[in-house]
């Protein structure tokens, strides 16, 4: 047995024990004026925490994991099980740990000071020594851990810090989210010094009326508080006193011993500017301790915003107003560095969100680095704060084990104590997938004492029935509910709890279908305030495909828009050698690994608009304000007017002056030109003036409103110009270098994957159609092909009928589907073009990719995008690049030879460079060849996304029957 007593301990194999020597959390920021011990550490890695440590050193950059800088320890990603067999809390013995070790200098001027070491994060079990002594242990991996140092260092002298990281805990069993293993310091570490008279925490309370309470404790390092102490505060450079009834009433209760460090700052802020997600309006507090002389012997400032958080009825309200919460979960996440996020980073991500109209954030699954709240804080966003305990693979057996009653309410009250002043956080979470049981309620029972100004939520909880009074859950927020049950659930008229999914639209590959439906169904239910897309970021690591390494931080600049460069890709589960894993599962998100918006972004974009265009009327255009605080003066608009007829027409546009909710008639803001067809008018909407997640002239929304329905337009036919068809009935045509043929295939999705419908799709035969041709009958100068495609359990009959038109062909098409066929992936053409032919112009949706069942944020115009940048390319190639709603489309070399399509009716249309059987064929992106020619898919109809790899398919009205399906288009040579 090892004689370090922190090693003899086992505590990795003692879920009761979540800490010792740690100091209790506090929600006093220390990271300002404090000595940062990040950079190269000697590093290495046991096989078990009680193997012995050797002279063999080698280094690691702290804050890292070691599973992504060149350890044999690799990644491993799996979602609900466990990477081991063991039943909770035991470990295997196999169990990698980390050794950190450096010297620290202690400065000089620190003689006389308390002195703390704080270790941001450490995965899961840290071990702390100093000069070879024993300080303490902790748990709970996302959340920083601070240790007393001031008896065990010497100020002006150096010491030895050693971090002992073990990899697998009776923690990981609480730790179980759907996401990489990992094992290392995920973020930073520093040593500060204060005063021993000191402010331990701080507690503010800031209301919406302008009432101010600031809470402080104050502690003496030396034990007794010395005689004559007080605080002061400052607000905006305003000073604040300290409250005397507060100290009175204190000085009577027989209960308070006068070793009682609690002080109160009471204060009435008249004219207060409220702080909402939109109106992310801050206010500087500076708390200062002083010693009975008036020296200062502590400071805290933060940063803090005044409102009001609380549920009324079945009604969340933020500053009394029933606010949508437009939500995205968020984990620490980087390509390169896993779990330790740079502060830039998270700025990043912060600010895409709001770009893309995000005003809510949960923090899935454990708290985020101290760094994310203060961005929240200030971009204006509403935080569902999430405590690091998921159990998922063994749920039941935990939620009412007492041996891990004291982690679950340790995890949740340290959450709860780091991030009660943020303005941003309005609701606590309990954590995620851990079931229901006792260990909740008494995690529960502390915040409700602690921190009655905010609402708890806890999916596990609310999944015994949404309106269930249980203690755990004042939310109803379940995850992947179908739209259909939330509606029922607020109009049953049982409903008692806001209904906001924590978790909803899961975002894998080509995803986030019926988001609009979901957000209809929303804004018109009373009851019904949001939910929280699952999830922000796909989470591929840049792998070296020639060794199959983690890339680390070395390989910054190595992707670019959403690929991996050349020798790398993003690797998935399964991709770092593990046989136990949930393959691309792990690629969720609506970002590339590189934060590349995809584009069910936009949808999400144009769904959270804050200007809209209601209808349009006789006497002008509807205008709507849909925000819940602020007026229209932050955007400036303008209007274009897509033709038919190819033009577009641009104009000013005035924003009326409105108040949240209003709306206003604004007059049309052209004469709408006769016989131009088709008329789309649409407002560009961009912010006036530099945002703090924006400059000027940034995009917000583009609402948009048809003034005129087209006029369906027949090709005459044309004689002396015979259709050319093979002996097989197939066009003959010099641009086509695989003429049109039937399709019912794509290349299925992560949703037609993981939903059933593909492996259903496969089982018919659908892949893999067999055209034989039936007849081929010459009608003069056309021809009229009949040819049946057989599946494995049914036959389709398909007609083409070949017409010469002025300047090309038109081609009728019909396709008899049998019964068998029911619910197929598309119903259309695909052809393949010559080489040469690289930039597409169409008349329709965009420009970027939309299907049926996401196509609220492509709006119609005139839209010409490069052929090699139309496809998506999600981590796992699959159906993508489609654009819904096209009227026709050209395709054309730079010298503007090519060809044109004009279609019967706004139809699905794809261009790409890969056939749906390349797409099916690969694994990752990099597989991919691309063709020298186009593959071009026109359906007459396209199945929707849905979102069932992970919650509700697609909705019936997107789905496509069997029977008879019709289209025309006209093909023809520019
Ligand atoms: C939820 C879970 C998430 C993630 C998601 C699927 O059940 O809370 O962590 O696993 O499903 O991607
Ligand atoms: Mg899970």
């Amino acid at each position: 047995m090892s004689r370090d007593p922190l090693i003899a301990l086992r505590p990795w194999e003692s879920p009761e024990v979540t800490s010792w020597g740690r100091l209790p959390m506090s929600a006093v920021d220390r990271r300002a004026g404090a000595l940062s011990l990040d950079g190269e550490w000697r590093f290495q890695l046991l096989p078990s925490p009680d193997s012995p440590v050797t002279e063999a050193w080698s280094s690691q950059h702290v804050p890292g994991a070691w599973t992504l800088q060149d350890t044999d320890d690799l990644p491993q990603y799996t979602n609900v099980r466990m990477p081991f067999a063991e039943f909770p809390p035991a470990v295997p013995a196999a169990d990698p740990t980390g050794v950190y070790e450096r010297e620290v200098d202690v400065p000089a001027e620190w003689a006389g000071r308390r002195i703390v070491l704080q270790v941001g994060a450490a995965e899961s079990v840290l071990l702390v020594h100093v000069d070879g002594r024993p300080v303490g242990i902790s748990k709970d991996s996302h959340l920083a851990a601070e240790f007393d140092l001031s008896q065990v260092v010497r100020p002006g002298r150096r010491a030895t810090v050693r971090l002992t990281v073990v990899k697998w805990s009776d923690a990981s069993h609480i730790e179980d989210q759907d996401q990489w293993w990992h094992g290392g310091i995920t973020r930073s570490v520093l040593l500060y010094a204060t005063d021993p008279l000191h402010l331990a925490d701080v507690t503010v309370r800031a209301r919406l009326d302008g009432e101010l309470r600031v809470e402080c404790r104050v502690r003496d390092a030396g034990g007794a508080l010395p005689e004559g102490w007080y605080v002061s505060g400052e607000l905006d450079g305003h000073p604040l006193t300290q409250d005397e009834e507060f100290d009175r009433a204190n000085a009577e209760d027989e209960r308070v011993s006068g070793f009682l460090g609690e002080a109160l700052i009471r204060a009435t802020v008249p004219d207060v500017r409220p702080w909402t997600a939109e109106t992310p309006e801050l206010h500087g507090l500076t708390v200062r301790l002083h010693r009975a002389d008036g020296t200062v012997a502590d400071t805290s400032y933060r940063r803090i915003g005044f409102r009001d958080v609380e549920i009324v009825g079945r009604d969340l309200l933020v500053n009394g107003e029933r606010v949508f919460i437009r939500g995205v979960n968020r984990h620490d996440f980087h390509p390169l560095t896993g779990r330790t996020v740079s502060y830039d980073d998270m700025r990043a991500d912060l600010v895409l969100m709001k770009r893309f109209g995000f005003n809510a954030i949960r923090t899935a699954h454990y708290p985020n680095d101290p760094a994310l709240y203060d961005l929240a804080d200030e971009l204006g966003f509403y935080v569902v704060d999430e405590a690091d305990i998921e159990s998922h693979d063994h749920a039941h057996e935990i939620a009412d084990d007492p041996r891990y009653l004291n982690a679950f309410v340790d995890r949740v009250s340290r959450m709860v104590l780091r991030d009660k002043n943020h303005p941003s956080v309005i609701i606590w979470s309990l954590g995620n997938e851990s079931d229901y049981g006792a260990n909740h309620d008494a995690a529960a029972g502390w915040v409700r004492r602690h921190d009655p100004t905010r609402p708890i939520q806890y999916e596990g909880a609310a999944k015994r029935g949404w309106a269930d009074p249980d203690l755990a859950s004042d939310i109803a927020c379940p995850m992947y509910a179908p739209i259909e049950d939330c509606v029922a659930h607020a109009l049953s008229g049982e409903q008692t709890k806001p209904l906001i999914q924590c978790e909803y639209s899961h975002a894998m590959g080509n995803s986030n279908g019926t988001l609009a439906d979901h957000w209809a169904a929303i804004e018109s239910t009373p009851g019904l305030q949001g939910g929280f897309i699952w999830e922000f970021w796909d989470h591929g690591i840049l792998q070296r495909v020639s060794d199959g390494r983690p890339a680390g931080r070395t390989g910054a600049g190595l992707y670019d828009n959403g690929v991996a460069a050349p020798g790398h890709r993003w690797a998935y589960g399964g991709d770092f050698g593990e046989t136990i894993h949930d393959g691309a599962f792990i690629a969720d998100g609506v970002v590339f690994p590189d934060r590349t918006p995809k584009p069910a972004l936009y949808e999400h974009r144009e769904i959270a608009a804050p200007v809209r265009i209601e209808c349009f009327k006789h006497e002008g255009i509807v205008l709507g304000n849909h925000q819940h605080f602020r007026g229209l003066d932050w955007l400036s608009g303008r209007w274009e007017l897509s033709l038919a007829d190819g033009r577009t027409l641009t104009a000013p546009a005035e924003l009326p002056d409105l108040r949240p909710g209003e709306t206003a008639a604004v007059p049309l803001p052209f004469e709408l030109p006769r016989d131009s067809g088709e008329a789309w008018l649409t407002l560009r909407v961009t912010t006036a003036q530099d945002m703090p997640w924006a400059p000027r002239g940034t995009e917000v929304c583009a609402p948009q409103v048809r003034l005129r329905a087209d006029a369906p337009v027949t090709d005459a036919p044309v004689t002396d110009r015979p259709v050319v068809v093979d002996a097989e009935g197939l066009l003959v045509h010099p641009l086509l270098t695989a003429a049109p043929t039937l399709s019912l295939w794509r290349a299925p999705t992560d949703n037609d994957e993981l939903g059933g419908m593909a492996p259903r799709w496969r089982a018919w035969g659908l892949d893999a159609l067999v055209r034989k041709v039936v007849s081929v009958h010459r009608d003069g100068d056309g021809v009229t092909v009949l040819a049946e495609y057989a599946g494995t359990v049914g036959v389709v009959r398909h007609r083409q009928v070949f017409t010469p038109v002025e300047g090309g062909i038109r081609i009728d098409e019909q396709a008899e589907l049998p019964e068998e066929f029911d619910d197929v992936a598309r119903v259309g053409s695909v052809f393949e073009t010559v080489a040469g032919l690289d930039l597409l112009e169409w008349f329709g949706q965009g420009p970027w990719e939309s299907y049926p069942d996401r196509s609220a944020g492509a709006p119609v115009g005139h839209h010409s995008v490069p052929v090699d940048e139309l496809f998506t390319p999600y981590l796992r190639p699959q159906e993508s690049g489609g654009r819904h709603g096209v009227r026709r489309f050209t395709l054309s070399a730079p010298d503007a030879t090519g060809l044109a399509v004009t279609l019967d009716a706004p139809r699905q249309v794809s261009v790409t460079r890969f056939r749906a059987e390349d797409l099916t064929a690969a694994s990752h992106h990099d597989e991919l060849v691309p063709r020298s020619g186009c593959v071009v898919h026109i359906d007459a109809a396209h199945r929707g996304l849905g979102t069932a790899s992970c919650g509700p398919d697609t909705s019936l009205s997107y789905r496509i029957a069997a029977g008879i399906h019709r289209w025309s288009w006209t093909l023809r040579v520019l």
